[in-house]
């Protein structure tokens, strides 16, 4: 285990060992001798900081990373003019990476004013060659450019560009490896997210991605669950289980096992309270993933479901598998099995041929599931896919307008959802101080709807019971109860 590993025993004069992890800690082992320099040089340790874009598994790796940063000895920043940034990027909607240029050039300013400052940059939008063109080109300034395969190597590419002075470019295209043992650095100390395979098979037609996360790999069941033993042993009372589509789970193991069986495994493990997973594809949800789930105590009751459009003929040009009345009636089999269930949902307006009939299908799906939220977004054009390729893209102000009338659809609906819960007292794991007003602590109900709550720092971790008091759209204030 990585816990056990002393980086004074590591011989740093030796050849690099070839197999991992012991690579990284050999080149952590390096590292760590360069900030002892910085840190004579400069009477303080070096900082860093990680900006992280986008979904939860890139939540993840950041905590991956700092883990690696914090082991090498550098000091955890939330500033940007930290001695080493590293924007952790997302390419799924093309803002995303308006965005990270935009900052770059931010970034350029700060590092004139501090030259030894690094700046790297990782994550799926480096999985594109046209990107890393553009980096290589216009922003010399960036000292190491990795990808999402090849995350765990941050101390080996870290290592060599300070003995090189030059930008290091490392981005496989995939991989079938998966290293584990290496350190991370927790967000929360009693919540995480625990990654069950990478990856994507689906090939939505919108998506990119399958072409930047690589073929699906899940990891081996006993090793998901001995990463689960040792968070909860270290305060761990909530994980999410994380995944492109978690129904795909262990198909291709030496040793097949379903996702509910996984699932079941998880339950077992003393001390975690609470139970999520992202995300699950609606093609293949099974009635044993629905079983388990209505048995279970520790599973939440909520369900992320992507509908992408409620239209057959638009569902079947993304690629997604299944019609508009395949997944009315999965919803409604989940219901029965779990009536209290929370639904939430992604959807996206103005795929290339969206006629206002198909956009009114979406509309109907929305009124008939009446889900808890919806993450609404607007069709963005990634080269590369199936989608960009089509004629008939949707002028943008029809989308725009198609946009505001299903995120006014969504939060009456949420709004008229949270209002039922008013005046019930349920359990809240209280999970950080709010961010305006420091005498109140925010936390997150069962089905993961957002309470504020007037109460100390002393509450964070813990799940306390919490009346419901007033319904604010798609969170609640609350009163502590004790
Ligand atoms: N345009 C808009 N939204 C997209 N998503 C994925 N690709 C695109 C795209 N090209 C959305 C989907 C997915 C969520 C994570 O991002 O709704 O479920
Ligand atoms: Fe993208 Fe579809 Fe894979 Fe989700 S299931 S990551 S939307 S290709």
């Amino acid at each position: 285990m990585y816990n056990e590993i002393d980086f004074d025993k590591i011989d740093i004069n030796a050849e690099p060992p070839v197999n991992e992890p012991d690579r990284q800690y050999y080149f952590m082992a390096k590292c760590r001798e360069w900030v002892w320099e910085f840190e004579r040089e400069n009477k303080r340790r070096p900082t860093a900081c990680i900006q992280t874009f986008g979904c939860q598994m890139n939540a993840r790796d950041s905590e991956k990373l700092m883990g690696v940063l914090k082991a090498i000895g550098y000091q955890e920043d939330d500033s940007e003019k930290a001695d080493l940034v590293i924007y952790n990027t997302c390419t799924v909607r093309e803002n995303a990476n308006q965005k990270v240029y935009g900052r770059l050039g931010f970034l350029q300013t700060l590092k004139r004013k501090n030259p030894k400052m690094k700046i790297a940059i990782c994550g799926c939008m480096m999985q594109e060659k046209d990107e890393i063109e553009t980096i290589k080109k216009s922003y010399r300034f960036v000292d190491i450019v990795f990808g999402t395969h090849n995350i765990y190597q941050l101390a080996e590419l870290l290592d060599r560009q300070i003995q090189t002075q030059k930008q290091t470019i490392e981005v496989w295209t995939d991989t079938e490896k998966i290293v584990e043992d290496l350190p991370n650095q927790r967000k929360f100390l009693f919540k995480s997210g625990v990654n069950i395979m990478f990856g994507c098979n689906n090939f939505c037609s919108y998506c990119i991605v399958p072409y930047v996360r690589g073929r699906e790999r899940s990891r081996e069941p006993g090793d998901i669950i001995s990463e689960i033993e040792h968070l909860a042993a270290d305060g761990v009372i909530e994980i999410m289980l994380l995944g492109q589509n978690v129904n795909s789970y262990g198909k291709t193991l030496e040793k097949p096992i379903t996702f509910a069986q996984l699932l079941q495994k998880v339950e077992e493990v003393e001390g975690i309270e609470r139970i999520r997973f992202m995300t699950p594809h609606p093609k293949d949800l099974s009635d044993e993933l629905i079983a388990v789930m209505a048995q279970s105590k520790k599973i939440c009751r909520q369900i992320h479901l992507p509908i992408q459009s409620g239209s057959t003929r638009i569902l079947k040009r993304m690629n997604r598998r299944y019609t508009k009345e395949q997944y009315l009636a999965l919803v409604e089999k989940i219901r029965t099995a779990m009536p209290d269930i929370s639904i939430t949902t992604d959807i996206i307006v103005g795929f290339p041929g969206e006629t206002e009939e198909d956009f009114l299908e979406t509309l109907d799906v929305v009124r008939r599931v009446r889900y808890d939220s919806a993450f609404t977004f607007i069709y963005s054009k990634r080269s590369g896919t199936p989608a960009a390729e089509m004629e008939d893209q949707i002028p943008e102000e029809i989308v725009k307008e198609r946009f505001e009338r299903l995120l006014m659809e969504v939060q009456k609906i949420s709004s008229e959802l949270t209002k039922k819960a008013l005046g019930k007292t349920e359990l809240v794991l209280i999970e950080e101080q709010n961010i305006q007003n420091p005498e109140m602590v925010t936390g997150r109900l069962n089905n993961n709807t957002v309470v504020h709550l007037v109460g100390g720092a002393e509450l964070i971790g813990k799940i306390v019971p919490v009346k419901l008091t007033e319904a604010k759209g798609f969170y609640y204030i609350g009163e502590g109860c004790d």
